[in-house]
């Protein structure tokens, strides 16, 4: 857990009208979330303030979405191809509410700006409502390559075309109520590495070759390439109890994918009641404890590409 929240809990989160909760991150971390949070409602939402964008900033995304466009063939999933599009023109950071009007046609979701990172509670609300946060203040063009927190790049091109799809988009409010119910159980860190190994870092098995789905790698010039090609990367076959056993860094690459063969499979996976699978994942962690980022056991299953 990052240390920040003990620096951050009282500050100006307390004195902006919303929960006064500061977001919470598992990983790795020691910097309070950048972005200003004074400017949000109770449900940590704000005005996306298009017009305070400079040129620089929209020059920034032009350049971030030319590079990542010409990554995707070969690399990324075909829905996420065949929806990247519907961003809108890639001149300029997108109007969200022109974005949300495509999206809602589609399959009912709309993108809500946020000042940057959410608390989890917020966070599954708005997915469970088919609300998609997106963080609106882009990076600094010092950090073209590499951010450490979500941006407006990240948020947007990396995880909205994806709910252009119908049954990933039904996937993401599921997790937002089954979020709503670990909170309940005081399982999020659990339910938390589900998110991340499959919405930030999940690869899909296609007939044509292994494909990335999750957004952490396709909105990452360096990622998109090591998760998909590099020897040193782990491909492991879906396996919740695996994933919500294993802690994640949040500053390098990852040592270790989870592949699964269709959204399909992910949706009917975790269908289930989860409160007697997070028992049971509760109870290998007190016996052989939790994996380390990049750590394997016994039972791995390497995914073999065709
Ligand atoms: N089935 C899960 C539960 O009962 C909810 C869930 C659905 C979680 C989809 C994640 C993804 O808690
Ligand atoms: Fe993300």
């Amino acid at each position: 857990m990052a240390r920040y929240e003990e620096d951050n809990a009282a500050g100006t989160l307390a004195d902006s009208g919303n929960e006064g909760i500061a977001p919470v991150t598992y990983g790795e971390g020691d910097r309070p979330p950048r972005g200003d949070y004074g400017r949000a409602r109770a449900d940590y939402t704000c005005e996306q303030q298009w017009s305070r964008y400079s040129e620089a900033d929209h020059d920034t995304y032009r350049r971030l979405h030319a590079r990542q466009l010409t990554q995707l063939p070969g690399k990324a999933c075909d829905e996420f191809i065949a929806a990247v599009d519907r961003l809108g023109p890639a001149e300029s950071i997108p109007r969200f509410e022109e974005v949300s009007r495509r999206l809602e046609r589609r399959t009912g979701w709309r993108i809500v700006a946020v000042p940057g990172l959410i608390p989890e509670l917020a966070f599954f609300r708005l997915l469970a409502a088919r609300r998609f946060p997106v963080t609106d203040w882009i990076r600094r063009p010092e950090e073209f390559d590499y951010v450490v927190e979500p941006d407006v790049f990240h948020d947007l091109f990396g995880h909205v075309p994806l709910l252009f799809d119908p049954v990933f988009a039904d996937y993401m409010q599921a997790y937002g109520a089954g979020g709503l119910k670990a909170a309940r159980l005081g399982e999020c860190e659990l339910l938390a590495r589900l998110y991340w190994f499959t919405v930030e870092f999940g690869l899909l098995n296609t007939a044509a070759g292994l494909r990335a789905y999750g957004a952490g790698i396709l909105s990452s010039a360096g990622e998109l390439p090591h998760a998909l090609e590099s020897p040193q990367a782990r491909r492991l076959r879906l396996d919740l109890p695996r994933m919500m056993r294993s802690r994640y860094r949040i500053d390098t690459f990852q040592p270790t994918y989870f592949v699964i063969d269709s959204f399909a499979e992910l949706f009917d996976a975790t269908a289930p009641d989860f409160a007697a699978l997070y028992a049971r994942v509760r109870r290998s962690i007190e016996t052989d404890g939790e994996i380390e980022a990049g750590d394997t056991v016994v039972e791995d299953q390497p995914v073999v590409v065709a």
